[in-house]
């Protein structure tokens, strides 16, 4: 059984004072929710107080993105070692970085080995655009988005890393794929990882959906066999729905 993972990408919101009351006001209701894993992602300012605020609890911290570099001129940039320590996971080729900062496969392939390095767990964002999908290409792109992702991570890794199918369309859009064309793209990512690691890696690595999350949707993706959890932004701001989410996420697989 693969436990559930809900991930808040909170992306160019909240200041640190915002978001530790996020904290403050979703800890007691989130430490209930144990039976999927939570994650929070905020800014990178907001991180140490975010870390302290949830000091003991199993609710995790996520950063959004992470050099490969282990320092030097790389204005703005944040290096791994800097995360260690601070956050368990990182998200890693969002489509907003691959769009806004040009980060490329093989920039998402180096990030991903130097998180694992650094003992940060990546979660390794992949998605089509609308043109793409529209031409019927989605699992031809995403797999090879997956391949370049995986080259040279050993199979020893793979238990620290998490995939997020998101297409790029569905992003902020309120146009979600519906639950079996998710769970059908998820279904050939896995395929595409049992082919390069063998079944049994790939029946045990967690795939998220990332899209127009929404606590009315929610149920309808994570009743989806592959689907194992969401990377979710703006649905993931507020507290109530972010409780919901993870709530309705253990229901659906059968774990309350
Ligand atoms: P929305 O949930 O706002 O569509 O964003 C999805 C996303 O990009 C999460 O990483």
């Amino acid at each position: 059984m693969r436990t559930p993972i809900i991930a808040g990408n909170w992306k160019m919101y909240k200041t640190p004072q915002e978001a530790v009351a996020f904290v403050q006001a979703t800890k007691a209701d989130l430490l209930k929710l144990a039976a999927a894993e939570r994650v929070v992602c905020p800014p990178y300012v907001a991180l140490p107080a975010v870390k302290a605020a949830l000091d003991g609890t199993d609710i995790a911290v996520g950063a959004q993105d992470v050099h490969w570099e282990e320092e030097g001129a790389f204005t703005s940039q944040v290096a791994p070692g800097m995360l260690e320590g601070l956050v368990t996971y990182v998200i890693i080729g969002h489509s907003e970085t691959r769009a806004y900062q040009g980060v490329t496969d093989e920039m998402v392939n180096k990030k991903a080995k130097a998180a694992l390095k650094h003992g940060l767990r990546p979660i390794i964002a992949v998605g089509e655009s609308l043109e793409i999908n529209e031409a019927g290409d989605t699992e031809a792109f995403v797999g090879n988005q997956i391949r370049a992702a995986f080259d040279g991570i050993p199979a020893s890794d793979l238990a620290h890393i998490v995939v997020a199918y998101e297409p790029i369309w569905a992003i902020g859009t309120g146009k979600s794929a519906s639950g079996e064309q998710a769970n059908a793209i998820i279904g050939s990512i896995r395929a595409i990882l049992a082919g390069l690691y063998g079944q049994e890696h790939a029946d045990a690595m967690r795939i998220q959906y990332g899209g127009s999350v929404k606590p009315g949707n929610m149920a309808e993706f994570m009743s989806q066999p592959h689907i194992d959890g969401a990377l979710v932004g703006g649905a993931s701001l507020q507290p109530d729905s972010f409780i919901d989410l993870v709530r309705i996420a253990i229901e659906a697989k059968g774990l309350s």
